[in-house]
């Protein structure tokens, strides 16, 4: 599972998303990249982006509650680190991905994994 954290930038290819305006603190933003649906979060200020399907039965992830730095399934309740896309609760045992964020003259940009 891509993980930012154990990839060097240069294995990343990097896709303008939205101006930072469009993300204010607290709020989310739902984005589909290569077919692959991504939720992005403004936690304080710092923004994260994430698989937004869970890896127990797909539930829509982004639609979650967030406690701390954790979202919370809609579904059954498994939960995820919003920093690297670990899994921290049952009943998911698969982690989901979690991208690189940049903002670039005021634009959120994503990196997809080009390994
Ligand atoms: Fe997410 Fe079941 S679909 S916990």
């Amino acid at each position: 599972m891509f993980n930012y954290t154990q990839y060097n930038e240069s294995q990343a290819e990097f896709v303008e998303i939205a101006p930072l305006a469009e993300l204010p603190p607290g709020q989310r933003l739902f984005v589909e990249i290569e077919g692959q649906p991504i939720v992005l979060f403004n936690i304080a200020g710092q923004i994260f982006a994430i698989g937004d399907v869970c890896t127990h039965d797909n539930g829509p992830l982004g639609d979650g509650e967030v406690e701390d730095h954790e979202v919370i399934c809609p579904r059954h309740g498994a939960r995820f680190d919003i920093h690297t896309g670990k899994v921290m609760g049952l009943p998911a045992v698969v982690d989901i991905p979690a991208y690189p964020v940049r903002v670039v003259e005021g634009m959120i940009h994503i990196g997809i994994p080009n390994v």
